[in-house]
């Protein structure tokens, strides 16, 4: 299944979607025929402006119907429990405030409908040598009502993050050297804009493999701050992974300590596959007294076989 199969899979695209920040490379163009609205941070023309030094192709930048300036998805677009299904890629690491974003989408987002993220895999792009984000992170820059990345957010990104071989993003089986992508002035300079100017500074303000966030959004569930649930998982491809959330899902089939393992697999492990083996040996290690009980039946059957007159 492709990028685009997996991102589409469980949305009802008969229906009406909305896209958010599509920016130059949109899921589900107008222009290949889905019904969607698209909201960005800027208007096409001015999309077109910023990218047209960028080598991408500036064709793909569609009418964006909703500019977003920091109102919620219901007040820009007034809609409320419209859209059939909602996609967003490469934007929910970007938000100051997690959870009022998700709540932002299932306010516009009908009851029976679904949002498709893909989320970059913290282990394979320029966040690598960053920590995976906790709950309390999450829970608290909604509780403090962020709209801008913090300060140290802003200084923790410059400072860690990474080019591997010159690329900002790579696939599990890459090689080569990590470099700095920034210096210690660029940290300084970003930190400065924050604490004077309460500018908004457009970094990864979270950094998740994919258990990590499917297990906070398990736990956003439980504790009743989201009622979005997990519909979906694709597991990570290159460098990101995919979940599909919505009213109807119902959640991760494993326990918290399960996913805790995986997480921590995860996080010792570069390689997908590896923390695929592992992930597979905790399974082995839970199925393995079934089979040490089997050829014990079966020897008693045999046993019982052998005994049986005539
Ligand atoms: C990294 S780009 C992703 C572009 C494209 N979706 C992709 O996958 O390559 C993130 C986009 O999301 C927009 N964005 C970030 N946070 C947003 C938010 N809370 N609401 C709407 N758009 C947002 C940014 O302005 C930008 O266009």
């Amino acid at each position: 299944m492709d990028r685009k199969k997996r991102i589409l899979s469980h949305l009802n695209l008969s229906g009406q979607g909305l896209e958010i920040g599509p920016s130059h490379s949109p899921i589900a163009p107008k222009k290949e025929g889905y019904r969607v609205h698209i909201i960005d941070h800027m208007s096409r023309e001015q999309l077109r402006e910023k990218y047209k030094s960028h080598q991408v192709e500036l064709s793909n930048i569609e009418d964006v119907d909703f500019v977003w300036k920091g109102e919620s998805y219901a007040d820009l677009s007034g809609k409320r429990k419209f859209y059939d299904w909602i996609i967003a890629s490469h934007v929910i690491e970007h938000t100051p405030d997690l959870i009022a974003f998700l709540i932002n989408c299932d306010e516009v987002l009908k009851d029976d409908g679904a949002i498709s993220l893909a989320i970059p895999d913290k282990r394979f792009c320029f966040d690598h040598f960053r920590p995976i984000t906790g709950l309390g992170q999450i829970i608290d820059a909604y509780l403090q009502k962020n709209s801008l990345h913090s300060a140290g957010t802003v200084a923790e990104y410059f400072l860690n993050v990474v080019s591997r071989a010159g690329s900002i993003a790579w696939d599990p089986y890459a090689s080569g050297e990590y470099n700095s992508v920034h210096t210690l002035e660029d940290a300084r300079n970003g930190f400065d804009r924050v604490m004077a100017k309460k500018e908004y500074i457009d970094v990864h303000a979270w950094c998740f493999t994919p258990h990590a966030f499917r297990l906070i959004m398990h736990d956003l569930h439980s504790l009743g701050l989201i009622q979005l649930r997990e519909v979906a998982f694709f597991p990570t491809e290159g460098f990101e992974f995919y979940i599909t959330l919505g009213r109807r899902g119902n959640g991760v089939n494993m326990s918290r300590l399960d996913m805790l393992k995986i997480i921590e697999a995860e996080a010792a492990s570069g390689l997908s596959w590896k923390s695929a083996a592992q992930a597979l040996d905790q399974l082995y290690a839970r199925v393995r007294p079934l089979a040490v009980r089997l050829p014990r039946w079966v020897k008693a059957l045999v046993r019982w076989a052998a005994r049986r007159p005539g």
